[in-house]
C-alpha cells in the first residue's frame, strides 16, 4: 500500500481547479470550437504564445514577441528538439552537477554525455563551469549547450544569485555556448523575497534559450510547455517537431483558464506548497533530525534530503517499499549517474496526513538502511 507518494513534481490534487477549467472549456470551445476542424498554427495557439509572454514580461519586467514561442508537449518536447537541434549524438553538453532527471535521461538518449559541472548551496559555480569548458575544448568536444535551472532548481530548490546569473550569462556569451534556462519554477515563491531575474530578462540575455511550461502553475495532464528563441533556431525546431501541431483543444482551455485565474490560482498554489513545505520540514525534524540534513526552499516543490554516508541506498530503496514510501534516490539526478547519498522529496501533491505518515515511514525505512555500527 502506498502511504505517501513523494515521487514527482504535481501540484496539490485538492486545490485542482476542475469547475474553473470546465467553465473555461466552455466559454472558449464555444466561442472558437470549430476552429478545431484546423490542423493548429505550427508554433502553436497565439493566443497561448501571447500568454506566455505576458506571464514572462509581468514577472520579469521584458516584454517578449510571442512569434519568439513555439508551443509544445510539455516543456519536455522542446527539450528534446533543442537536444536535436543543437547537439549530436557523442556530444557532451553541461548540467548542474545535480539536474532534472528528466532532462538527464531525454539528454542521454540523444546520445549526449551530461557533463556535471559543481555546485554549491547556491547553485551552479562559474569557477567549476569554466574548467569544465576549458576541459572539453582541450579534449576537442566542446559543450554543445549548459543547460540550467538558476531558481528553485530541480532537485536542490537552489536560487542562482543575481551576480552569478550575471556570471554565467558573460561566460557563456564569451565562450559562444548556447545556454537553455529552464525556467518551470519561477512563479512558485513563496516567501516575500523574489527570486532575481530570469537570466533571459537580463541586459545581454537575448540569446538565451528560454524554456518553461504550464505543468507547474496547472498540472502536467495539460502537456503544455514552450521555449523561446530567436528566429533562426525556432524554425529549426519546427523543422524538427514532426507532430503536426501541439493541442490546441489543450491550449484553448489553458489559455481561456489563465486569462481568468492565473493570478488567483498561483497564489492559491503558493500558499498550499508553504504550507505542506512546512509540515514536510516539522515532520523531517521530529523524525530525522539526528541523522539526514536538507534543503530549505523558498519556492518550488522540492526538498533534497542529505542521507547519512553511510547509507546503503540499496537496502534503502528495498525497506522503502515496503513501508510504502516512493520518492526519485539521489542517483536519479546526479549528472554522472552515481549513487550519491541523497534523496529527493516533492512535496506538492500528497496531502498533509500522507506527508506526516510518508516522513515517519521513510524515516523507519532510511534507520533500517544504515548498516549496524555504521554511525552513532
Ligand atoms: C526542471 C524541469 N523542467 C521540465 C520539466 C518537464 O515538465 P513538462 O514537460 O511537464 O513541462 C520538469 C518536470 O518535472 C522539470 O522539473
Amino acid at each position: 500500500m502506498i502511504v505517501c507518494d513523494f515521487s514527482s513534481g504535481r501540484p496539490d490534487p485538492e486545490s485542482f481547479p476542475v469547475a474553473e477549467l470546465v467553465g473555461a472549456a466552455t466559454r472558449r470551445l464555444t466561442a472558437e470550437g470549430s476552429d478545431l476542424v484546423q490542423y493548429p498554427d505550427p508554433q502553436g495557439y497565439a493566443p497561448l504564445r501571447r500568454l506566455a509572454a505576458e506571464r514572462f514580461e509581468e514577472r520579469e519586467g521584458v516584454g517578449l514577441d510571442p512569434d519568439s514561442f513555439l508551443l509544445g508537449t510539455g516543456s519536455t518536447q522542446p527539450l528534446a528538439l533543442l537536444s536535436e537541434a543543437l547537439a549530436s549524438p557523442g556530444d557532451a553538453i553541461i548540467t548542474e552537477e545535480f539536474s532534472y532527471t528528466g532532462a538527464l535521461s531525454l539528454f542521454r538518449r540523444y546520445g549526449l554525455e551530461t557533463v556535471g559541472v559543481a555546485t554549491d548551496e547556491q547553485g551552479l559555480r562559474l569557477d567549476a563551469l569554466e574548467e569544465t569548458l576549458d576541459r572539453l575544448d582541450a579534449d576537442g568536444r566542446p559543450a554543445k549547450f549548459v543547460y540550467a535551472i538558476p531558481t528553485y532548481q530541480n532537485p536542490t530548490g537552489a536560487i542562482l544569485p543575481l551576480e552569478r546569473r550575471e556570471g554565467l550569462l558573460d561566460l557563456v556569451r564569451r565562450r559562444g555556448v548556447p545556454l537553455v534556462e529552464d525556467n518551470c519554477y519561477a512563479d512558485l515563491h513563496f516567501e516575500a523575497e523574489r527570486p532575481p531575474a530570469s537570466i533571459r530578462a537580463l541586459p545581454g540575455g537575448e540569446d538565451v534559450i528560454y524554456v518553461a511550461s504550464w505543468s507547474k502553475i496547472l498540472g502536467p495532464g495539460a502537456r503544455l510547455g514552450y521555449v523561446s528563441a530567436g528566429t533562426e533556431l525556432i524554425e529549426r525546431l519546427m523543422s524538427l517537431k514532426s507532430d503536426a501541431g501541439t493541442s490546441n483543444l489543450a491550449a484553448m482551455i489553458v489559455t481561456e483558464f489563465m486569462l481568468q485565474h492565473r493570478r488567483e490560482h498561483t497564489a492559491e498554489l503558493c500558499r498550499v506548497l508553504k504550507r505542506k513545505r512546512d509540515i514536510l520540514v516539522d515532520s523531517l525534524e521530529e523524525q530525522l533530525g539526528d541523522l539526514c540534513s536538507w534543503s530549505l526552499p523558498s519556492g518550488g516543490m522540492f526538498l533534497w534530503v542529505k542521507l547519512p554516508e553511510e547509507i546503503d541506498n540499496v537496502a534503502l530503496a528495498r525497506a522503502a517499499e515496503q513501508e510504502g514510501v516512493l520518492y526519485h534516490p539521489g542517483r536519479n539526478f546526479d549528472s554522472g549517474e552515481r549513487d550519491v547519498p541523497y534523496l529527493r522529496l516533492a512535496f506538492g501533491f500528497p496531502s498533509d496526513e500522507a506527508l506526516r505518515r510518508g516522513t515517519e515511514h521513510l524515516a523507519r525505512a532510511i534507520r533500517a538502511a544504515i548498516p549496524a555500527g555504521a554511525v552513532g
